[in-house]
């Protein structure tokens, strides 16, 4: 690897850890959408754009936006980025990585005075992860021209609507429709790959083809409250005995489907006492698969055992779909051009799907998008153990540099 790109990566890291400290949290890294301790790492990086010589701003739906004006003013640019708000208790490099690393590419190009034909945008979005409000991937949408308005009004766990935090983090929810990006000719995104394949197959970088589609919803299961001691177990609506039984029909559904995977991620039991019956539960679902149809049938299947459920224990359930994306087939000329500048860097190119979701899949609605992976420790994420190596993130740079290089718009 040139010495350039290892102290390329040498910075890389070292930003990494210092993005890492801006959490609402601490010593946890929890960095939800549009959160205090968001808009300060969105400040850093607007700092660490400006330090290289770029023009950098929050765009009204809070993302972070940066450009590198290219030699063709007419050309439509190139968009590289990633997220950089987190689940909780977060690892560092899910989102941060792809971000700080579309700016490391960029520094490297300006500090070789090298323009290329194309501009470069950068693009660190805000609405990644979906921990805080439950439609997710507006920032995205905001740049694709399709977000919702109605998503201004959700509301998080504590009653702040997404319109105010948007306000307080600079965007301008008044302004949605200028957040829509213009004379983009393709998207790029650099991330973990949060799974084992490439540390198994000792391999540094993958080109994702897919990206799987997801579903989510809310379920909140209505019973009756009482005495722990004094009500008979037949006598009983205990909303919390329902809900368990419904987590289990969530999981023997998924078990039985190839490449279907459901979760129930959050759980919160009212009144929550020792001596109480539960009355009320509420519960997230995540349903995730590589193919559209078996994952709309599971959920209707899971919303319909979820139901014989609530009737045979006389409960009450709300089952709302919060979210749904469908399935991305990276498109071909971006997963063409990163193998080559895969193999270009002396790697072989290896292909593989994502399970997570990213931002590549709304960007894909528009314009032509594909991801690089970088292989991470145990396959781990949504984890503070993630972890990546410096060499591997050298490797990751000096192929999305040899990509953003040969980049030709269509
Ligand atoms: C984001 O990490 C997601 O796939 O939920
Ligand atoms: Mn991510
Ligand atoms: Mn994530």
């Amino acid at each position: 690897m040139a010495a350039t790109t290892e102290s390329q990566a040498r910075r890389l890291m070292a930003r990494l850890d210092a993005l890492a400290a801006f959490t609402d949290d601490p010593p946890r890294l929890t960095r939800l959408c549009l959160s205090q301790s968001h808009r300060r790492a969105a400040e850093q990086f607007i700092a660490w754009a400006k330090e290289s010589g770029l023009s950098a701003h929050i765009d009204p739906v809070g993302n972070v936006r940066a450009r590198y004006e290219g030699r063709r003013p007419d050309a439509p640019a190139l968009m590289i980025g990633s997220h950089i708000d987190t689940v909780r208790d977060a690892g560092r490099y899910d989102g941060a990585l792809g971000a700080l690393a579309a700016l490391s590419v960029v520094e490297g190009l300006a500090a070789q005075g090298r323009r290329l034909d194309v501009a470069i945008e950068i693009v660190a979005f805000g609405d990644e992860e979906g921990v805080r409000f439950p439609r997710t991937l507006t920032g995205s949408r905001g740049l694709v021209g399709v977000n919702d308005p109605q998503a201004l009004e959700q509301k998080d766990a504590d009653g702040v609507a997404m319109r105010d935090a948007l306000k307080a983090f600079g965007g301008d929810p008044d302004r949605l429709g200028a957040a829509r990006a213009e004379g983009v000719a393709a998207f790029v995104e650099l991330h973990i790959e949060q799974g084992p394949v490439l540390e198994a197959e000792g391999r540094a970088l993958g080109i994702v083809t897919a990206i799987n589609g997801a579903t989510r919803l809310d379920a909140v299961v209505t019973g009756s409250a009482g005495h722990a001691g004094a009500s008979p177990m037949d006598l009983r609506r205990d909303a919390l005995a329902a809900a368990a039984e419904m987590v289990l029909a969530i999981e023997t559904r998924a078990r039985a489907e190839p490449e279907l995977v459901a979760t129930v991620g959050r759980l919160d039991v009212e009144p929550g006492a020792v001596n109480v019956i539960p009355g009320r539960v509420r519960f997230t679902i995540d349903a995730r698969a590589s193919l559209d149809e078996p994952r709309r049938c599971a959920v209707a299947d899971i919303a319909g055992a979820m139901q014989a459920i609530a009737r045979r224990r006389e409960v009450r359930l709300e089952l709302t779909q919060t979210y749904a994306e469908a399935a991305y087939i990276c498109h071909p000329t971006i997963v063409a051009g990163l193998a080559a500048a895969v193999a270009a860097i002396g790697a072989d190119p290896r292909l593989l799907p994502s399970g997570a979701g990213h931002d590549t899949m709304v960007m894909g609605q528009r314009w032509p998008a594909g991801m690089l992976f970088v292989r991470c420790k145990g396959g781990v994420s949504h984890n503070p153990a993630e972890s990546i190596t410096e060499d591997d993130c050298a490797i990751a740079l000096a192929a999305l540099t040899r990509f953003v290089e040969d980049f030709r718009p269509s």
